[in-house]
């Protein structure tokens, strides 16, 4: 099939991603490659077996899988690997600026070294760095489904390395799990001086944001796509220009969406909301960045001005330095135009 000329657009733009678990880029072969590395028997007798087992009917059926999948990951250099094969692929997306999540309740419980996660990590980052321009900030996300008191667990453990951790986030299962729940953990955050966004109205109720926002001080919104069934805090979200890092095929795949025709990321966009587009698990749920992009254009019949927004706003929402932002953003521009495109 011809490729649609504003996918060519989609590539020659650099981005940036601001919602990514960095243990939802494992991809089935390197999860059989690290399985065998560590000597560990898989549920699945192939690559094949696995991909198939990804029809999920919610963000629980999801996560099942997800957490059970991470269980490869023992070695500082499993986590370089797999940091690293993301960044590869981000690259490829010409994504130049990227805030990856990580999960270390996933890990930690299963008696591997915090330090170990954070260094296989952090070490694959500044490879990128040097050899791909692509700088990036790491968020630490306190698993919801857990209790306040582990997430404080978690915190001291990450005392001594405080100083590779960018911000704090939420997520796991939302239902039943609100942020008030962790209003203590988040307020002691701040007081760390560390920023924190929230994993808030993906199957949650519109109330989770507000909260996620009053109680946690959440500088941005972790999909936040039920928004919409609040005008108030739409307006809200508007008028204090609170980013929503919003994941399209994410949505899709978790049926918080039924048919990508009918996500509501123009409606967004329209609201004068600082969204943009992400790729969550990109593993799991059938695509990196520009695949995001490239469905949601297609789905949506999105136009150049609604690309150009969407990417410039990823840079707007990013926790990149003003004078990097302001370096991005005209380069957006200046390559809109190049290709054709007025901004
Ligand atoms: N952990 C990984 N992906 C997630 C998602 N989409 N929602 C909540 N927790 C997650
Ligand atoms: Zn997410």
């Amino acid at each position: 099939m011809n490729e649609h000329p504003l996918e060519q657009l989609i590539r020659k733009l650099p981005k940036a991603e601001l919602h990514l678990h960095i243990e939802g880029s494992l991809e089935p072969e390197m999860m059989f490659a690290l399985a065998e590395r560590n000597e560990i028997v898989l549920p699945y007798a192939s690559v094949e077996e696995v991909r198939a087992a990804y029809n999920f009917t919610d963000l629980q059926s999801f996560l099942d899988l997800y957490y059970a999948g991470a269980s490869v990951l023992v070695t500082e250099q499993d986590f370089y690997d797999l940091t690293w094969a993301y960044l590869r692929r981000a690259q490829a997306d010409h994504i130049v600026h990227t805030e990856i999540f990580f999960d270390p309740q996933t890990h930690t419980a299963r008696g591997i070294d915090f330090l170990t996660v954070i260094e296989g990590i952090r070490r694959a980052l500044a490879q990128a760095e040097k050899q791909f321009g692509i700088t990036s900030k790491l968020i630490m996300c306190f698993l919801r489904h857990l209790s306040e008191e582990d997430g404080f667990a978690t915190l001291a453990e990450a005392m001594p390395y405080l100083s590779r951790i960018d911000g704090v986030g939420l997520d796991s299962g939302e239902r039943g799990n609100p942020p008030e729940k962790f209003a203590r953990l988040f307020a002691r955050c701040a007081e760390l001086g560390l920023p924190a966004v929230a994993h808030a109205g993906e199957e949650g109720p519109a109330d989770y944001i507000w909260q996620a926002l009053d109680l946690l001080k959440s500088r941005r919104i972790d999909h936040g796509v039920r928004c919409t069934e609040d005008p108030a805090l739409v307006a809200r979200l508007a008028k204090e220009q609170i980013p929503l890092t919003v994941c399209p095929l994410s949505n899709l795949k978790l049926c918080v969406v039924d048919d990508l025709a009918k996500h509501n990321l123009r409606e967004l966009l329209a609201a004068g909301l600082v969204a943009m587009v992400n790729s969550d698990d990109p593993a799991y749920f059938g695509g990196y960045l520009n695949t995001n992009l490239t469905a949601s254009r297609a789905a949506l019949n999105l136009g150049a001005g609604e690309l150009i927004q969407l990417i410039s706003n990823s840079f707007v929402a990013s926790w990149l330095p003003e004078h990097d932002k302001t370096f991005w953003l005209a380069e957006v521009r200046r390559i809109a135009a190049e290709e054709g495109y007025a901004a």
